[in-house]
């Protein structure tokens, strides 16, 4: 029987331009979605758009806009940015899709119904950046760490609440357990030790804001936008008739958001009797230069000026190499740069047009045979392994490790100095060699895959243009 892969995204924020986070979490989604895909597992990729809520009737305030034309005119730059990117998600989902309104709707009425929804009064600070009432411990100096510039405003209303307090052993049990996996595990120990401490309920309604979709019951409030938000998940596999694929594999998310992930969330779908994911992964932050990146430091990086500094592929692979996918990483032009030089223009596309030059010379002539996805069990050591748990700087690891010892092949067997009946035998090996890297690097730099097996197919010819030129 083939496996099934359900693997999501966070939904971006409309009112924020793409940038490196977000390329970060949809591109690791992507390559595991590829390499699913290649292992012939069923599988489904699914990212789109968080468009309800306080935040982003603001931003449509600022640009004059009504929310829904404002959504409509920044939705698709996600999707343009993706496709940039060579994302192959299966489908994009909106939260301002009516089929996701109504969806949501019949879920909240369910939660409603079996008891755990309640009417309370609600008194705190907002912070409309984050979109959650915070709590004493969550402010510094009296602001929110993350929003510093936006003052959390008072906020006291009649609002319904989850009983999120009602789950609290059964998350603890399941979390515990791995039947939910948060990973890595430092924040599984997280997540635990603030479960330990005590679940309080949650307003899952708001009075005050508009922009979002009514309570059914209710049609004075509006439901919170991060329940609204969190259903996509669900919403998504209903509105493309994808069932099967519940319950979702693989959530994707900065550490940020996790607690949304790792507790509400299961706790919504434990509420009408729904299977929980079965894991939550949360990805570090990344810094520029050592600072935190900031419209107002003017320091954001975006998919596009990767892409067009380091080409698709460069700019794919860039992200992977050098930072633990779990762990907080600093990245900088400069790095990127030396990075992209030494591994992708002198290594990979070094070897290959190396080698194709001294295929091409000899006459050499590649079979075409079809190869199965097969280097990850055997050249390859670790790769799949290491992809299987997210380690993706090791996966890479392994290819360069690979590439160094064929580099060093080359170095010692010298081919250029034989003759053609000589070196036919070793050069047939070093391209088999190469194409065996290639087949493994297709999830992570998919067309400099392609490139490198259709230039070993056949009468290998040398390319014209290097793979990956020197950037200097
Ligand atoms: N809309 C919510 C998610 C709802 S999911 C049901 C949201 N959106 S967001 O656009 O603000 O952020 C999305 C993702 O980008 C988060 O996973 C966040 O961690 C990630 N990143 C934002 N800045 C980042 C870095 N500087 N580095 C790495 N990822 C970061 O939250």
């Amino acid at each position: 029987m083939k496996n099934k892969f359900y693997v999501t995204t966070p939904i971006y924020y409309v009112n924020d331009v793409p940038h490196i986070g977000h390329t970060y979490t949809t591109v690791a989604a992507d390559i595991l979605a590829r390499f699913h895909r290649l292992l012939g597992d069923k599988t489904f990729f699914l990212t789109g758009t968080d468009e309800h809520g306080a935040k982003v009737a603001e931003a449509a305030k600022e640009h004059k806009k009504d929310p829904q034309t404002y959504c409509d005119e920044v939705a698709p730059r996600f999707e343009k940015a993706w496709k940039l990117l060579n994302i192959e998600f299966d489908h994009f989902i909106r939260t301002t899709m009516p089929e996701h309104e109504k969806l949501v709707q019949d879920f909240i009425q369910r939660v409603y119904d079996k008891g755990y929804i309640y009417k309370g009064n609600y008194e705190g600070l907002y912070c409309v950046g984050c979109e959650k009432f915070l709590t004493e411990s969550d402010l510094v100096d009296g602001k929110c760490p993350l929003h510093p510039n936006k003052l959390p405003v008072k906020q006291s209303e009649q609002n319904y609440f989850f009983k999120l307090s009602a789950f609290e052993k059964e998350l603890i049990e399941k979390i515990g357990k791995d039947e939910i996996k948060v990973a890595p595990p430092e924040r599984k120990n997280e997540i635990l030790g603030k479960l330990k401490l005590g679940l309080s309920d949650i307003s899952i309604s708001r009075a005050e804001v508009s922009w979002g979709i009514p309570i059914p019951w209710d049609k004075k409030q509006t439901i919170y936008v991060w329940f609204d938000a969190l259903l996509n998940y669900y919403t998504a596999t209903k509105i493309w008739n994808k069932e099967e694929f519940w319950a979702a594999d693989l959530h994707l998310v900065g550490k940020d958001i996790l607690w949304f992930h790792s507790v509400i969330w299961p706790a919504m779908l434990l509420a009408v009797g729904e299977k929980p994911p079965k894991e939550i992964f949360a990805h570090g932050y990344f810094t520029i230069n050592g600072q935190k990146m900031s419209k107002s430091l003017g320091n954001v990086i975006s998919p596009e000026e990767l892409v067009e500094k380091f080409g698709t592929d460069g700019a794919r692979y860039l992200l992977f190499t050098d930072i633990p996918f779990g762990l907080d990483g600093d990245v900088s032009w400069e790095k990127f740069k030396e990075r992209y030089n030494s591994d992708l223009a002198n290594s990979l596309g070094n070897t290959v047009q190396r080698i194709a030059k001294l295929c091409e010379q000899n006459d050499i002539i590649i079979e075409n045979k079809i190869t199965p996805y097969t280097p990850f069990s055997s050249e390859l050591g670790g790769f799949k392994n290491h992809l299987e748990n997210l380690h993706f700087e090791l996966a890479l690891e392994e290819i360069k490790k690979d590439l160094k010892s064929l580099e060093g092949e080359i170095e010692q067997n010298k081919p250029w100095s034989k003759s053609k009946n000589d070196v036919t035998p070793f050069l047939k090996k070093s391209a088999q060699k190469i194409k065996n890297i290639a087949y493994a690097l297709q999830p992570f730099m998919p067309q400099t895959s392609e490139k490198i097996l259709k230039i070993f197919s056949g009468k290998v010819k040398t390319p014209e243009k290097p793979l990956f030129p020197r950037i200097v």
